[in-house]
């Protein structure tokens, strides 16, 4: 199969694959959203299918939640749900202290109130996510349209008061529209090529008006399940302390590679 699939995506999936593992029956479960994302649901639709396991999903975003159905899962609202067991998602970068940036695929908002209403969070990731320092990816907050550029002015404003080493913003375009989330809002990049400090920064970014929600995860995640192109993953678990390295066979005929839409 990994003749088929590019080292990226072998390195995705094989890191979905075993973060599927920690799911039991029963469970409530957070979807994440992105490309890494869509594999732990295809993952887990071939679970509910072949293994007739019980769960109920939790989408990040009405794309998860249109994979979500395809695949067999069935889903919920958050304020149905109330509480989950776990959520697996995806990241745009993550430190060795799990904290994180998302937001890449526009869905942070809901992905941070799901990951936070979560006994757990597993980010699956391949290796070129992994960082020492927090900040080259841009770093997305959502805002309301209303204003933005009052907002945006206001966010660079206090930009250079904070450890970090760039200070522009961009809003994030749909073509030639500002891209709307699935909750109405705006996207701001901020490029701040590195974080010094994600705790402080997160809760001065919240405090702005018009700013919604940022992208850093702090002290939320969990568990990294870090895929490799040769289909080795590693499962490093912030809490246990705990590294293992495990290889995750998959064969040519898995019907998981037979809708690779996304
Ligand atoms: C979406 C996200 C994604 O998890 C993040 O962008 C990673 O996406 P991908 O797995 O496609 O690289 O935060 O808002």
């Amino acid at each position: 199969m990994s003749g088929q699939l590019s080292p990226i995506d072998t390195a995705k999936f094989v890191a979905a694959k075993r973060a599927v593992e920690f799911v039991e029956d029963g469970m409530k479960l957070g979807l994440g959203t992105g490309s890494t994302a869509a594999w732990m649901v295809r993952c887990l639709g071939e679970r509910v299918r072949e293994e007739g396991l019980k769960i109920i999903g939790v989408p990040t975003s009405s794309r998860t939640a249109e994979l979500a159905r395809q695949q067999g899962i069935t889903i919920t609202s958050l304020d149905e749900a109330k509480w989950l067991d776990l959520t697996i998602d995806g990241a745009d970068e993550f430190d060795s202290e799990l904290n994180l940036i998302k937001g890449g695929g526009a869905a942070l908002l809901q992905e941070k109130i799901v990951a936070t209403a979560s006994d757990q969070m597993i980010v699956i990731s391949d290796v070129s996510k992994r960082v020492d320092t927090l900040g080259a990816f841009p770093l997305p907050i959502e805002i309301i349209p209303f204003g933005w550029q009052t907002t945006k002015a206001l966010v660079e404003e206090l930009l250079p008061s904070m450890e970090v080493l760039g200070t522009t913003t961009t809003l994030r375009m749909n073509g030639d529209a500002p891209l709307m989330t699935d909750e109405g809002n705006h996207i701001l990049d901020l490029h701040l090529r590195s974080i010094g400090n994600a705790r402080q920064l997160a809760l001065v970014l919240n405090q702005v008006p018009g700013v919604v929600e940022n992208g850093l995860f702090v002290d939320i995640c969990d568990v990294v399940v870090i895929g490799h192109g040769d289909g080795k993953v590693d499962v490093h678990d912030i809490n246990e302390g705990t590294h293992v390295t495990d290889q995750i066979e998959f064969a040519e005929s898995d019907n998981i590679f037979s809708d690779l839409a996304d």
